[in-house]
């Protein structure tokens, strides 16, 4: 069955949106059916595109994320997706605070899906270009293992 995968980041205009898009390619790329949106744990942005910044550092990548708009977490994401992954700690402990005890999706940290030490995309937001490029690193990373995990979990249903 089709996967259903929400990123989540406090503004969803830097790091969830670039999660998505490049998760959306790499999946196609390796014929992995998945359906894929992001949000924010904060709404400042709703109905915003991502940061200029992280759309052209993501396009010279081969991603195109302009026609992403932000929105904010809503409960029913808790029983839409299978997946609520945060890019941050603070991002993972805000979705936990905020989960029905009914909730049908797991909640983890998008990093842990990587292999490395790494466990949180830091927010690049009032930092300079080098951020959204190191940002964009280990979103690739993590992109190829969570699609690994999800291989293997299809592998073996
Ligand atoms: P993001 O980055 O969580 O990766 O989208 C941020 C974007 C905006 C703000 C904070 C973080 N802000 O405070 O407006």
């Amino acid at each position: 069955m089709t996967k259903r995968i929400l990123f989540v980041c406090l503004g969803n205009i830097c790091r969830s949106p670039a999660a998505e898009g490049i998760l959306r390619a790499r999946a196609k790329e390796r014929g992995v059916d998945l359906a894929i949106e992001s949000a924010g744990t904060g709404a400042w942005h709703e109905g915003d595109p991502p940061d200029a910044r992280m759309i052209e550092a993501a396009g010279k990548r081969g991603y195109d994320i302009g026609h992403q708009r932000a929105r904010k977490v809503d409960l029913s994401d808790y029983y839409e997706f299978d997946y609520l992954l945060a890019m941050d700690l603070s991002n993972h402990t805000d979705l936990l605070e905020l989960a029905p005890p009914n909730r049908t999706c797991d909640i983890r940290l998008f990093l842990d899906f990587a292999e490395g030490e790494t466990r949180e995309t830091p927010d690049p937001y009032y930092g300079g270009k080098d951020g959204f490029n190191h940002v964009l690193d280990l979103i690739e990373l993590g992109v190829d293992g969570l699609l690994d995990h999800i291989e293997d979990e299809d592998d073996s249903a």
